[in-house]
């Protein structure tokens, strides 16, 4: 039988860089579509270096709808893994209309361009984050969204809505909407791993920034939540299992299950200290912090129910919190400028 084409949008990035490992790995063949925003081509010959195959990548803006719909007249797609997106909390409330533009705008274009060729399976990268301030832990597929706190979280939500509708209109399309929880780590190889655009805004980069000095010190925002440490708690996936988790979720496709929603974490929460003291123990180095302010809009807990991925697609997160530490560093010191190197 022939190999199943998946075009995967921001494919070049952190989570669909490693998707694009593991379905070289499971004998699918990803076309890759990603417009550089902020991503590198390097990461093409990281990926060569690691499967032995070099995916076919298309420099373009999914919103440009004739060279997306190109893309698909070329190609014989069974299904898109839809990345492409921006995804800085920060920047989304600076500039909330670049990114209802991108995100939301690029999946209309895509889901239209979809329709016109005949493609009818989708996986969708949302978020936690869709479920706001939880009322209570752990999280559950069925609880309720869309009380959001910033533009980034919006477009999510909102696309999931796009989502559904469609799921509704078109009983043949088989959607996927999975809401990553906090992805870290690197490949073991420390050939591909998180290479943020200046000063990182999430922990583990900013962990491994201090830790190969290019940053003096982590602030730690705020202990006086009502968690055990008055830390906050997040429940931090292994980003090679996330991958892992949409192969499972294409097969899961050939079903043809309608529309399903999965939570894609671990179940176990850790807070900001533990995870601190998980890196220095896993890779003996001290990190420089200091204890500050809390960040307005952090929640204090937030962790995944993940009983129903494991039921329905036999996902279960292999990695713990030391391997994403080890993993982690091991890509940063390997590659202290990212893959600028
Ligand atoms: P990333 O920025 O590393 O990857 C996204 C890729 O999409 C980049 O390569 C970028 O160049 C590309 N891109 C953005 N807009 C595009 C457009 N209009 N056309 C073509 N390419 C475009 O981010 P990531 O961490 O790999 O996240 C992937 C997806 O998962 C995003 O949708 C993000 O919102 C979602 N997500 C990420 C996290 C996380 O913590 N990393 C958590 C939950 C959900
Ligand atoms: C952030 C995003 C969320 C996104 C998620 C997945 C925000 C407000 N939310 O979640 O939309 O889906 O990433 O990647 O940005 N921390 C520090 N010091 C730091 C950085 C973080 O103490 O320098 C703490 C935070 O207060 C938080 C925890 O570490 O308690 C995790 O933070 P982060 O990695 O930014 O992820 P989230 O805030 O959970």
């Amino acid at each position: 039988m022939a190999k199943k084409e998946i075009l995967v949008t921001g494919g070049l990035g952190y989570i669909g860089s490693h998707t694009v490992v593991e379905l070289i790995k499971n004998d699918y063949v990803p076309v890759i579509v990603d417009n550089l925003c902020n991503s590198k081509t390097e990461v093409l010959n990281r990926i060569e270096t690691i499967t032995g195959v070099r995916p076919e990548f298309i420099e373009l803006d999914v919103r440009d709808e004739a060279a997306l719909d190109k893309v698909f007249k070329a190609h014989h797609i069974f299904a898109v893994i839809h990345f492409a997106g921006l995804k800085s909390v920060g920047e989304s409330v600076q500039k909330p209309d670049l990114y209802y533009d991108n995100n939301i705008g690029s999946s209309n274009v895509l889901l239209k361009v979809m329709k016109d060729n005949g493609v009818k399976n989708i996986v969708f990268s949302s978020s936690a984050t869709v479920y706001g301030e939880p009322k209570r832990v752990p999280l559950y597929e069925s609880d309720p969204i869309g009380e959001t706190t910033n533009p980034y979280a919006e477009t999510k939500v909102r696309i999931e809505y796009i989502l559904k509708d469609l799921a509704k209109e078109d009983p043949s399309m088989n959607i996927a909407i999975l809401r990553y929880f906090n992805p870290i780590g690197a490949h073991p190889s420390g050939l591909m791993g998180e290479d943020p655009r200046g000063i990182p805004n999430n922990l583990m980069p900013y962990v491994t920034q201090v830790a190969v000095g290019k940053l003096p010190q982590l602030q730690v925002f705020g202990n006086d939540y009502p968690t055990p440490d008055g830390t906050c708690i997040r429940d931090y996936i292994h980003v090679v299992d996330l991958a892992i988790g949409h192969v499972k979720t294409l097969i899961k496709l050939e079903e043809k299950p309608g529309l399903v929603i999965y939570n894609l974490g671990t179940g176990v929460g850790t807070s900001v200290l533990e995870l601190i003291n998980a890196f220095q123990k896993a890779n003996n180095i001290k990190i420089n912090y200091r204890i500050v302010g809390r960040r307005p809009g952090d929640v204090p807990e937030n962790y995944a129910n993940c009983d129903k991925a494991l039921k329905e697609i036999g996902f279960k997160a292999q990695y713990n919190i030391v391997d994403c530490c080890r993993d982690s560093w091991n890509w940063q010191k390997k590659n202290p400028q990212g893959y600028n190197d």
